[in-house]
């Protein structure tokens, strides 16, 4: 029988620019394990692989009693970390009283891309407010409330309106506090909202792009199209796993894990919806109207439903067209009859996010040959000639974003985000700190770097310092054995944050190839079904934060995207986001929207033979004809925190 223990959990948190302490005591039986436990309180501990035993990420200090060190903590975690007293939070059982210490993740103080390019679309929300004069009531016209409202909306021209009980419990207040003057808020003949007086000059909304990774949210005045702020979090799902797939694999345990989920990332938004009511001074109940995309898995995600069956052949999703709701119904903190729609998704691994950009872009509109690429834990491609559009998605796991690499953090204080081979290294560090990691343009920089002085092959295999003539000596003495075959210094001890050597190992360099070689084999694949040359392409769109900052040289170094000269490929930035918003300040873009959904063919990959055989080639890393050094120079580079 197994005896009741207490586990303590102790880390450090941001709050309102401050680092804090806190603490969170559980009793449990200990058949548990630590990260379990964490995730019933909501403790947020770093699980990139979804605690599935595989990134090492889920580290924590325990003081106390546990179960034994597993092999795959021998292997994941170092000696000295073994000695420390640090485990594996999936793995670590409590055994009697125990302390926990959660180290701060690499993953805080994460820039995130808000921005994007858009298209001009005239301003006429789906949403509108009006002011009316309701009739008093008298002692011989009995009628109710909510009769002579409705009275009043019809002698307006609005017939059928309906009043939901939500806006009728203050309704006798309302129109009493107004002297029955009010304002309604109308989404069609749906009323949202009734307020006292007349409150016709504000009109506001709620554009968001929900990423796996990442939340954005902006406030935008709906009369004049205009975002009044933008607010930022890490997706509060983070901790059940850093893909699509983890958090599909935790839902589809039980409801309460996906309601877990559900909540985790309603509490992002509803963390966003307050940084924005601190930043405007706006109350969020007066956001009467949101606009939402997200890749398929996080929209079911936020609307609790199942997304099972995305994650299994012929990966169905429960919905692809858009869907309505009231933000009651999702526990959203902006006005409860807000109006909350979720754009529509194309297939279960294309979805409203690449509508979004697709609007964004108007890439329907164009009749040159382009291809869109946002890459992110997934690759969402869409390629479009004359318009007819082929979009397809690619697993390209979380390389890019900087997990799964042994010293990959994403974009924030202290990643390596650029690097230059000369005769030695040189990189560019955001903040100007001590390197702590590096981010996904940082690691497409260093790979591209090593293969261009041949410290890399073609075939991804680090070589060994004796092959390798000719190559400076401050160079070769980075390049040593590891665990898994060689591994490179990318930053010695003395140089970094916490005191240890920054290395890429060989296993990371695999994981960049097996990233690199999906998303561009998909490329491929939708070259090869519009009959499209690398050298036809006309322009190449990068979306999404990594396709911001990522060097374009050496992305096509490593053969990472098509190759074809560089005034041709173009950052849209977070244009995911810009497509909600336009969804949001124009009914006409809302349509669009629904169109295009249906109107972009989806090519599922997965049984393709010719994906398989495009994948195996396009795992080598072929460089392009763009010569890196020429093309650019690293001072050049707009810091991360001047840019957009
Ligand atoms: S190893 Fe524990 S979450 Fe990945």
């Amino acid at each position: 029988m197994r005896s009741i223990v207490q586990v303590t959990f102790v880390w450090q948190e941001q709050r309102g620019g401050r680092r804090e302490q806190r603490q969170e005591q559980v009793i449990t039986n200990g058949d548990k394990t630590i990260l379990g436990l964490a995730r019933e309180q909501d403790i947020k501990i770093d699980a990139t692989c979804g605690g599935r035993g595989r990134c090492g990420r889920c580290k924590v200090i325990v003081h106390g009693p546990a179960n034994d060190i597993s092999k795959s903590e021998e292997q994941l975690l170092t000696k000295e970390e073994l000695t420390g007293g640090v485990r594996l939070a999936c793995y670590v059982r409590p055994q009697g009283n125990v302390r926990i210490e959660i180290p701060t993740s690499r993953t805080e103080l994460v820039q995130i891309l808000t921005e994007g390019s858009e298209q001009a679309v005239p301003v006429e929300p789906d949403i509108t407010k009006e002011y009316l004069v309701v009739d008093k009531p008298e002692l011989e016209t009995p009628a109710g409330d909510r009769e002579r409202l409705l009275a009043a909306l019809e002698q307006a021209g609005h017939v059928d309106s309906s009043i939901p009980l939500g806006v009728m419990a203050d309704l006798p207040e309302v129109l009493r506090k107004g002297n029955h003057q009010v304002t309604v808020t109308r989404w069609h003949n749906r009323i949202v909202a009734i307020e006292s007086g007349d409150t016709t000059d504000e009109l506001f909304g709620l554009a968001v792009d929900i990423g796996t990774t990442t939340v954005v949210g902006g406030l935008i005045d709906l009369h004049q199209g205009k975002e009044l702020a933008v607010a930022a979090r890490l997706n509060g799902q983070a901790a059940y796993g850093a893909d699509v797939i983890s958090r599909v694999e935790y839902a589809s345990n039980g409801t309460s894990q996906l309601r877990r989920l559900q909540q985790a990332v309603i509490d992002t938004l509803n963390g966003i919806v307050a940084e924005l009511e601190d930043k405007t001074g706006i109350a969020a109940s007066k956001i009467h109207r949101v606009v939402l995309v997200g890749n398929t898995c996080m929209q079911h995600l936020a609307l609790g439903v199942s997304p099972t069956y995305i994650a299994r052949s012929p990966y169905t999703p429960a919905f692809s067209h858009r869907i309505d709701v009231m933000a009651t119904q999702l526990g959203l903190a902006v006005h409860p009859e807000a109006v909350v729609t979720f754009l529509p998704n194309v297939a279960g691994f294309v979805g409203a996010d690449t509508v979004g950009v697709v609007l964004a872009t108007g890439l329907a509109e164009r009749s040159s040959r382009v291809v869109m690429i946002d890459i992110g834990t997934n690759g969402e491609l869409v390629m479009s000639y004359e318009g007819k559009m082929v979009s397809c998605s690619t697993a390209a796991g979380p390389a890019f974003e900087g997990a799964q690499i042994s010293c990959g953090m994403r974009a924030g204080e202290g990643a390596i985000e650029f690097v230059e081979i000369g005769d030695d290294i040189e990189s560019v560090v955001i903040g100007g700190t001590p390197p702590r990691g590096i981010c996904g343009s940082g690691l497409i920089d260093m790979v591209a770097e090593l293969l261009r002085v041949g410290i890399v092959d073609e075939t991804g295999r680090l070589q060994d310092a004796a092959e390798l003539e000719g190559l400076a000596q401050s160079l070769t003495e980075r390049i040593r054995a590891g665990e898994a075959g060689n591994e490179f210094v990318v930053a010695w001890a003395a140089e970094t944050a916490d005191g240890n050597d920054l290395v890429l190992t060989q296993r990371d360099i695999r994981e960049l190839q097996l990233a690199k070689g999906a998303i561009r084999a998909g490329t491929k694949i939708l070259q090869k079904i519009l009959d499209i040359k690398d050298e036809d392409i006309d322009e190449l769109l990068l979306a999404g934060a990594f396709g911001n900052y990522i060097r374009k040289e050496s992305a096509m170094q490593m053969g990472l995207l098509p190759c074809i000269p560089l005034e041709r490929i173009r950052s849209v930035g977070n244009a995911a986001r810009v497509g909600a918003r336009q969804c949001l300040i124009s009914e006409t873009s809302l349509k669009e929207a629904s169109r295009l959904a249906l109107e972009i063919d989806y090519v599922e990959l997965s049984g393709r033979a010719d994906f398989q055989e495009a994948f195996m080639d396009a795992m080598l890393f072929t460089p392009g004809t763009v010569s890196v050094q020429d093309s650019t120079e690293i001072n050049k580079k707009v810091p991360r925190d001047q840019a957009v």
